[in-house]
């Protein structure tokens, strides 16, 4: 798929690697970028830089989300590219609150799941469209830290998997993206162990992603040697266990 010409929409748009993608699509030419945020103040600030439009949503509400498409389907026309990529993190192992599990699941998960359900019908119908979701790395690796970023980023790469396996041959471009750190309010205060491995530009995370969406591409690796650790995991499991344990063990070790 390339952008040119092309009605985008890209939660979490106001910040960080949303930010960067709204910038590298408006470069690449698309007629509308759509800026969604709960931060409206930074939607609108970057709308009005790129020529785009800045919409209020809170990802977690299922209304907000069929909003934000509706509206943005009656003022520009069918949507062909949504990038599910707002999500949150919370530091912490299972001791973390209901509540506080309830609000990263409905992020960093049931998001993708509105927007999928209220556009698919309407691509499935076009025989085209491009649905992107940013999970993580965690979402294939871990994070030693977060249980809630671990097991919700887990379950965005499974929902992805199973978008493109369904719809992926019927015209729906699904891709997924799995960065290791990057430089967002996120790591603002330095990205902790996933930063390990160096902390790339957002504007890094943008450009992977308009290669992999103009190969037709599901997987993008912003950090190349997480293939490598992923071959580790899948090769040995109870070996990777033991590999991620002394990591704890030497990061961080009051955990
Ligand atoms: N920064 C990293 O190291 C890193 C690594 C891997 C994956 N990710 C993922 O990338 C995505 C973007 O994160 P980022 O690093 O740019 O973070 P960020 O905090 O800089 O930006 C996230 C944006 O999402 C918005 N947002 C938060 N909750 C929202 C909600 N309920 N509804 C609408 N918007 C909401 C925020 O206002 C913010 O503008 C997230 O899904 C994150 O999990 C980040």
């Amino acid at each position: 798929m390339q952008v040119k010409d092309k009605v985008v929409i890209v939660t979490g748009g106001s910040n960080g690697i949303g930010a960067a993608m709204c910038r590298r699509f408006a470069q690449a030419g698309a007629r509308t970028v759509v800026v969604a945020d709960i931060d409206v103040q930074g939607a609108r600030t970057l709308a009005a830089e790129i020529n785009g439009r800045a919409v209020r949503c809170d990802v977690a509400k299922e209304e907000d989300v069929i909003q934000l498409i509706r509206q943005t389907e009656a003022a520009c026309g069918p949507i062909d590219l949504y990038c599910s990529n707002a999500g949150i993190i919370l530091q912490g192992l299972i001791e973390v609150p209901n509540a506080d599990w309830q609000r990263i699941w409905e992020i960093n998960v049931m998001s993708h799941v509105y927007s999928a359900r209220a556009l698919l019908p309407g691509m499935l119908e076009r025989g085209s469209g491009g649905f992107v979701i940013t999970a993580s790395a965690a979402g294939l690796l871990n994070q030693i830290d977060s249980t809630s970023y671990s097991a919700t980023k887990h379950a965005a790469v499974g929902l992805a998997e199973n978008l493109a396996i369904n719809y992926g041959d019927r015209g729906i471009q699904v891709s997924v993206i799995c960065p290791m750190a990057v430089r967002s309010l996120m790591t603002r205060k330095g990205g902790g162990i996933a930063a390990l491995d160096g902390i790339l530009e957002a504007e890094q995370v943008a450009d992977d992603l308009i290669a992999a969406l103009n190969e037709g591409r599901f997987m993008v690796l912003p950090h190349p040697q997480v293939k490598g650790y992923l071959e580790h995991k899948a090769t040995d499991y109870e070996r990777w266990i033991r590999g991620m344990q002394r990591l704890r063990a030497r990061h961080l070790p009051s955990l």
